[in-house]
């Protein structure tokens, strides 16, 4: 009996962590994910799901928008809160593989293990100019798609 006790506690430790790592079947739009998401966060670059970082991560993002990597992408508060309420709701908790403190996707642990078989420099190449330029390599990133099996030929060519 004590046995089967322990092993149910291991399976739900193993169940409670499992959201921390997002696999490429969990990151998805959200149904209610808000106009200003959908129609802010994608004008620039793929709108990247929530999943995809850390809670306090995305606080940075959406607290630094007028100086967001280079650009000015601030807006009406209202839609920044909608937004940012949406992102708490699905993001990842602190202190997994999905923290970046610059607020950047592509220097989390856990993308940097996803793509370990591609070469930093094919990443900063002419044709792919930037690692946060997801949709270069998979080809259903604009619906929030990131499945191994959705790549474009460029993505296919560093395929394990
Ligand atoms: C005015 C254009 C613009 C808008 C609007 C915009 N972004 Fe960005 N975003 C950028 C640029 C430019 C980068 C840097 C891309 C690069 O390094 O290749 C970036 C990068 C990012 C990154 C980091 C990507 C990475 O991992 O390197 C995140 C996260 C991000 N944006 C989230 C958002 C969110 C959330 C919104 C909506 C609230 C938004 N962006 C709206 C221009 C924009
Ligand atoms: C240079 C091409 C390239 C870019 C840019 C790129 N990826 Fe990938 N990504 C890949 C390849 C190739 C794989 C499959 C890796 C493998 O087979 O080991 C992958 C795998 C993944 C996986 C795991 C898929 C699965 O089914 O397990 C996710 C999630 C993912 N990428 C998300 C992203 C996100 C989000 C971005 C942008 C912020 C991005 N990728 C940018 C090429 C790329």
């Amino acid at each position: 009996m004590r046995r089967l006790a322990c092993a149910g506690a291991a399976l739900l430790a193993a169940l409670a962590s499992a959201p921390t790592l997002a696999d490429s079947a969990s990151i998805r739009v959200p149904a209610d994910a808000p106009a200003a998401w959908k129609n802010e966060c994608s004008s620039c670059h793929v709108a990247y799901p929530p999943q995809l970082l850390g809670k306090s991560s995305w606080h940075t993002v959406m607290k630094g928008l007028d100086k967001h990597f280079g650009s000015d992408a601030s807006m009406a508060a209202a839609d920044a809160k909608a937004i940012t309420d949406f992102l708490d709701r699905y993001a990842p908790p602190d202190g997994g593989r999905h923290d970046a403190a610059n607020g950047r996707i592509t220097q989390t642990q856990w993308f940097k293990r996803k793509h370990r078989e591609i070469p930093a420099s094919a990443l900063s190449s002419k044709e792919v100019r930037s690692a946060a330029n997801c949709q270069a390599c998979h080809s259903s990133a604009e619906k929030g798609v990131f499945s191994e099996h959705q790549l474009t030929p460029l993505g296919r060519r560093f395929e394990d």
